[in-house]
């Protein structure tokens, strides 16, 4: 798995834009002295949600970060390797759930990372896939051309051999019969794919896998001669998640090792790929950056002369469900960062994990490593477990 480190040339766009937004949300002057020296990461699936519905009393737990008139009092975000849809949407959909004003700079999604690499395609042909609207996810990041591998197959006609057996495609608008109808938006036919995006989870894997390998063999150019295989970018690598089915579901990570595998099988190079998401540390310093940016945000702090706020956390938590990415992601960021873990999700096991030990853990052991500001978070992750379905931690 490779990981650019494409995060830190922008890392400094982020602030300008956020700060607009944040400054509309938490406007209230706080005194200075309230100044938190924590922020909280929270996962969403299998930790705040399964499927749409919250786990235990994640709502109250949640609302136990906003003051009395509904301000932030706590920074905290979503950090999670799901996706779909833009960010802006998927915070107005948790809001609804959790009964909470999220703002969409609080979500940080698995391919959040890809509006970093948008100088490089912004005006080449570019296939986004995976459920939801992978598509408009990567227009409101600044692409230009994008098509979903949905309408990207539609154009080429047999390209899945199965088509006619699924009849569930009779209902999306780019069915069999209208597609030869349909007037390309870009010239597919010349037109190579520069890029491959793979957004969120794939829908039809046999038909996705068909169509990628066709893009990544033949240069771009479905069914022309073989070419150099553009460049798949995977917003996450979860062989394993946790929605409504009491069993872990195959993830992102599980598509990628499915298209990896039959690509490898018929093509003389193996594929070439990135992943984003977590456990890459520099999610985590980007989630930083973000924190930062919130508690300037609610404090009104000015920024320095590098740009910086000078504001520096003592710790930041990171609860999850999933030792392999969550833990395993805070432990590669190392200070301030500190993982809780969650027993809804993906780890169910009596103890901690074996490979990746959370350290809430370690600090239960040595009740004198409890740090003053780890109050706070314990109120929260108590209320967390007062659910019917219990969230406990380690
Ligand atoms: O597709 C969702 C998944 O891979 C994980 O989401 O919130 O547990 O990081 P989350
Ligand atoms: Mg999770």
């Amino acid at each position: 798995m490779r990981f650019r480190s494409v995060f830190r040339a922008s890392l400094a766009n982020i602030k300008t834009s956020r700060s607009r937004c944040f400054r509309r949300s938490f406007s209230r002057l706080q005194p200075q002295s309230d100044r938190p020296s924590f922020g909280i990461a929270f996962d969403i699936d299998g930790v705040i949600l399964r499927g749409r519905t919250p786990v235990g009393g994640s709502p109250q737990a949640l609302r136990r970060l906003y003051r009395d008139d509904g301000t932030l009092k706590i920074p905290f975000l979503f950090l999670t390797n799901g996706g779909g849809v833009p960010e802006s949407k998927r915070a107005s959909e948790l809001s609804q759930l959790l009964g909470i004003e999220i703002s969409p700079q609080q979500v940080v999604q698995g391919h959040s990372p890809f509006k970093e690499v948008v100088n490089r395609y912004e005006n080449e042909l570019i296939v986004a896939v995976g459920k939801g609207e992978p598509a408009a996810v990567m227009s409101e990041y600044g692409f230009k051309k994008v098509l979903s591998i949905d309408e990207y197959a539609s154009y080429f006609k047999d390209i899945d051999p199965l088509s006619q057996y699924k009849t569930w495609r009779i209902k999306q608008t780019y069915d069999e019969n209208s597609s030869m109808e349909l007037h390309p938006r870009y010239d597919v036919y010349s037109d190579r794919v520069k890029a491959a995006f793979v957004v969120s989870d794939p829908v039809d894997w046999g038909r996705d896998i068909q169509v990628l390998c066709d893009i990544l063999r033949y240069g771009g150019l479905p069914g022309r001669d073989k070419g150099h295989q553009p460049p798949i970018y995977f917003a996450s690598d979860d062989l394993e998640y946790q929605a409504v089915f009491p069993a872990e579901r195959l993830g992102m990570g599980a598509f990628r090792i499915a298209l990896e595998g039959i690509f490898n099988s018929v093509s003389s190079s193996p594929l070439e790929y990135t992943s984003f998401g977590k456990p890459n540390p520099f999610v985590f310093k980007n989630a930083e950056v973000i924190l930062t940016q919130l508690v300037s945000d609610i404090y009104h702090i000015q920024d320095n002369m590098d740009g910086g706020t000078g504001h520096e956390f003592s710790t930041l938590y990171m609860i999850g469900d999933n030792p392999k990415v969550d833990t395993n992601g805070a432990m590669k960021a190392g200070h301030p960062w500190f993982s809780m873990l969650t027993r809804t999700g993906v780890f169910r096991g009596k103890d901690n994990d074996s490979q990746f030990p959370a350290d809430l853990a370690r600090l239960l052991l040595s009740k004198d490593a409890l740090a003053e500001n780890l109050a706070p978070i314990r109120r929260v992750v108590v209320r967390l477990r007062t659910g019917h379905e219990t969230i406990s931690t380690l």
